[in-house]
């Protein structure tokens, strides 16, 4: 298993390119399943995440070429309307396939994608949703077995549902559902991340009629076929944030290219209030910062909010704040795994309930550590940045998963970072 070794407090200089955006890369490349005809995608971040979603579209029989930076998929012949369970656990996103097979060929059958290292993520609204349109569910042995067989043409029914929790795959899975059913769905209390909207965005490329997107209330009427589209995925927000974070952190400044900084108003926010500086452009934000940082009080909520993908590297940065903080978690009940091994750098973290209490040091000391899920490695990988002497970053894979060229992005910035294999 590979390692990264990290040589702390190298300031952070120069320019960088922000990667498409893996949570929107996975639900548009799952779309293609919609139609028999070539979606044409740029931006497709490389990403063991995009692998996991490429083999199992393969699996199912869809046709994947990259053709200089264009992935162009085509899911003309499905064989395999099944997502099994060896195919699931590694990645829970793989439970996007429910409702575009559903909504196209009438059945499928889906492993149900079990326990998560950051919490128990039911799929209950995702059921629910696809049932209030008619569809037939049963679970048997694990899997979500589902059918629009006694339907009318076999045809997933439009309908008014309300989801009682926010949910992002929820949302897009009942998104990419209704585009291909009979009548007008309007889904309320829909997620307005930036990544949902994106896939929203695509879908009506394709021919979709979806209205309300970046709102709660999500109105779609359905359509017979879908057609081929191209589609430039959005950036990738959390690793923008993850990045703005590390350059607070170690001092420096830095330009980040292809963002819309729109997208990252909480995450700003959260940064000017920790001193540094930030210059917002047009497709690009630059940060500097002395690395001396005042400590600011998290908490996570659905967007417009504050995501919880960046609660754990805000939680790093202020370790080395100056003040006490207060991190809040209400989206996942078990994301605070980063805690320990930043204690083991020398953190001083009370946990009581859903919040962590911070009280911010002068600086972190290298130490060994172990990454437990992507961004909770995250943290360690920017903690380490601005500790005292080296760091070694056990089971990186979690890393692998959702940041493109994570070292070499920062290596190419002035850090230190080697992989060890
Ligand atoms: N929930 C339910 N029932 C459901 C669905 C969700 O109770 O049917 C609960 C979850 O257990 C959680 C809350 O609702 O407590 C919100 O979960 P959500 O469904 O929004 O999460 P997700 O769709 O599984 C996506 C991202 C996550 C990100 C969350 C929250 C993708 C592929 N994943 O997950 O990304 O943390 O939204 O913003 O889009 C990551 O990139 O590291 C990551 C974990």
């Amino acid at each position: 298993m590979d390692k990264l070794v990290i040589q702390g407090q190298s300031q952070l200089h120069g320019e960088l390119e922000i990667s498409g955006a893996k949570n929107a890369a996975l639900p548009i490349l799952i779309a293609s399943l919609l139609t028999e005809d070539t979606l044409s995608l740029t931006h497709i971040p490389h990403l063991q995440d995009v692998n996991t979603t490429k083999s199992l579209l393969k699996y199912m029989g869809v046709d994947i070429k990259n053709i200089d930076d264009v992935t162009e998929v085509t899911a003309k012949e499905v064989i395999n309307k099944n997502a099994p369970y060896e195919r699931v656990k590694t990645m829970r996103a793989s439970i996007l396939v429910l409702g575009p097979l559903l909504a196209r060929f009438g059945e499928a059958k889906v492993s149900l994608p079990g326990g998560c290292a950051i919490g128990s993520r039911p799929v209950d609204i995702h059921i629910k949703g696809l049932q209030a349109m008619g569809a037939k569910i049963d679970i048997h042995s694990g899997y979500i077995e589902a059918s629009t067989k006694h339907l009318p043409r076999s045809k997933l029914q439009g309908c008014i549902f309300y989801m009682d929790i926010v949910t992002v795959t929820g949302t897009e899975n009942l998104m990419m559902a209704a585009s291909l059913s009979h009548g007008i769905t309007i889904l309320e209390n829909s997620a307005k991340e930036p990544e949902v909207v994106d896939l929203g965005e695509c879908l009506n490329k394709m021919g979709a009629k979806i209205r309300g997107l970046g709102t709660d209330i999500i109105t779609i009427e359905g359509v017979d076929e879908l057609h081929k589209a191209s589609h430039d995925v959005i950036f990738d927000r959390i690793e923008a944030g993850t990045y703005l974070t590390a350059v607070a952190m170690t001092g420096g400044d830095v330009l980040l290219r292809n963002v819309k900084v729109e997208c990252l108003d909480a995450i700003i926010q959260k940064l000017i209030e920790t001193g540094i500086k930030i210059e917002a452009y047009e497709n690009s934000i630059r940060i500097k910062s002395d690395g001396k940082l005042k400590a600011v009080n998290i908490r996570t909520a659905p967007y417009p909010a504050f995501p919880t993908d960046m609660q754990a590297q805000m939680m790093a940065l202020n370790t080395i704040a100056d003040g006490v903080s207060e991190v809040t978690e209400t989206i996942f009940e078990n994301r605070f795994m980063h805690v320990q091994e930043l204690i083991r750098m020398g953190a001083q973290i009370d946990i009581r309930g859903n919040t962590a209490i911070i009280r911010g040091k002068e600086y972190l000391e290298g130490a060994s550590v172990m990454a437990t899920d992507l961004r909770a490695s995250a943290s360690l990988v920017i903690a380490s940045l601005a500790a005292k002497g080296q760091t070694t970053i056990d089971r990186i894979y979690h890393l692998d998963r959702g940041y493109e060229k994570l070292e070499d992005k920062l290596n190419q910035l002035g850090a230190n970072i080697k992989r060890i294999h």
